[in-house]
């Protein structure tokens, strides 16, 4: 029998996905779930056949230059690629794939989560109670913004978008969208689209980031962009910090042209923006958008369904590059 391909899973998985890596692979785990450095990639990379990593690591374009000819596949746990230089690993002969769909409906759970709390000030009253300051009610007391009947801006009409547009549904919201090419009707399912982001801003009295991380698409909500909201709206992100000029988001967080926003996601990673802490009208999560049991799962499958069908001489199903 033919030895098992070497695959190095770079973090700490699920224990039913590094179980079966275990059984068809020659695996080199991370018990310790540390974070390896650049230099440490690529000197893993001359022992092992496969990379199985996560949005963690970053392969950009000196990583994969210096990486060992023998890498022939990065099999990523996640759906995101911007820590990947796609190019360069095509250049390199390198096969990429990701793990899109399956994370789809955690997402959009936290999208719904931070939508509410940003709406609800939950993470202010969170913080009363905690503190035990919580010392009166009245009708004036925490009010915020509510959902129902709202017009909702979903900025990428991909999986995660519309499995989002599906849950606010059962919030009578009405769904205006932006993606690169207009859905057919079906997968509209009666959501009003619009052809530029410019178009789509001015109909937002919330708005949902769900478009990838690309050179086109840093800094998409900048000051100009967040000018063209109504007054008092509501910015949730679950997709990459990229997407947001903080440092223009901040500002109108100050002066209530954004009445509140939720951020699962941040330019600075881990770790998240300090000023952004300093605002009460800011509810933020720790990148745990995907982070279900269920769903983690189903991103390790995902990636060990794409590294078996390369190894058996197939096309990955979610082959990238
Ligand atoms: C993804 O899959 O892109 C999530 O952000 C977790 O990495």
């Amino acid at each position: 029998m033919a030895d098992k391909p070497v695959l190095w899973i770079t973090r700490k998985l699920s224990d039913a996905t590094e179980a079966r890596a275990a059984r068809d692979y020659d695996v080199r785990l991370n018990p310790q779930d540390r974070l390896f450095t650049a230099d440490e990639i690529v000197a893993m990379s001359g022992e092992v056949d496969a990379i199985l990593p996560c949005h963690s690591e970053h392969f950009n374009a000196d990583v994969v230059a210096s990486m060992s000819p023998r890498v022939k596949i990065v099999a990523n746990h996640s759906v995101g690629v911007d820590h990947c230089d796609l190019n360069a690993l095509k250049a390199k002969g390198v096969v990429v794939t990701n793990t899109p769909d399956v994370l789809s409906d955690a997402t959009a759970e936290i999208a719904l989560l931070l939508m509410l709390a940003a709406a609800r000030r939950a993470g202010e009253g969170d913080r009363l109670v905690r503190a035990g300051v919580w010392n009166s009610w009245s009708p004036s007391f925490m009010v915020g913004t509510q959902m129902t009947g709202k017009r909702l801006g979903i900025v990428g009409m991909g999986r995660v978008g519309r499995a989002f547009a599906r849950i606010v549904q059962g919030f009578g919201m009405e769904i205006h969208y932006y993606n690169r090419s207009r859905l057919s009707p079906e997968l509209e399912n009666g959501a009003i689209y619009h052809a530029s982001v410019e178009d789509l801003l001015p109909h937002c009295q919330f708005v949902s980031l769900h478009c990838p991380a690309t050179p086109e698409t840093v800094d998409l909500i900048n000051e100009a962009r967040l000018a063209l909201l109504p007054d008092g709206a509501i910015l949730v992100n679950t997709a990459r910090g990229a997407l947001v000029d903080e440092t223009a988001l901040i500002a109108a967080l100050k002066s209530g042209k954004v009445a509140a926003a939720g951020l699962d996601v941040f330019k600075v990673e881990p770790g998240g923006n300090p000023e952004l802490a300093k605002l009460d009208n800011v509810f933020m999560l720790p990148h745990i958008g995907s982070a279900t049991r269920e769903t983690r799962d189903a991103m390790g499958f995902r990636a060990l369904d794409n590294l078996d069908a390369f190894f058996a001489g197939g096309e990955p199903r979610d082959r990238l590059v």
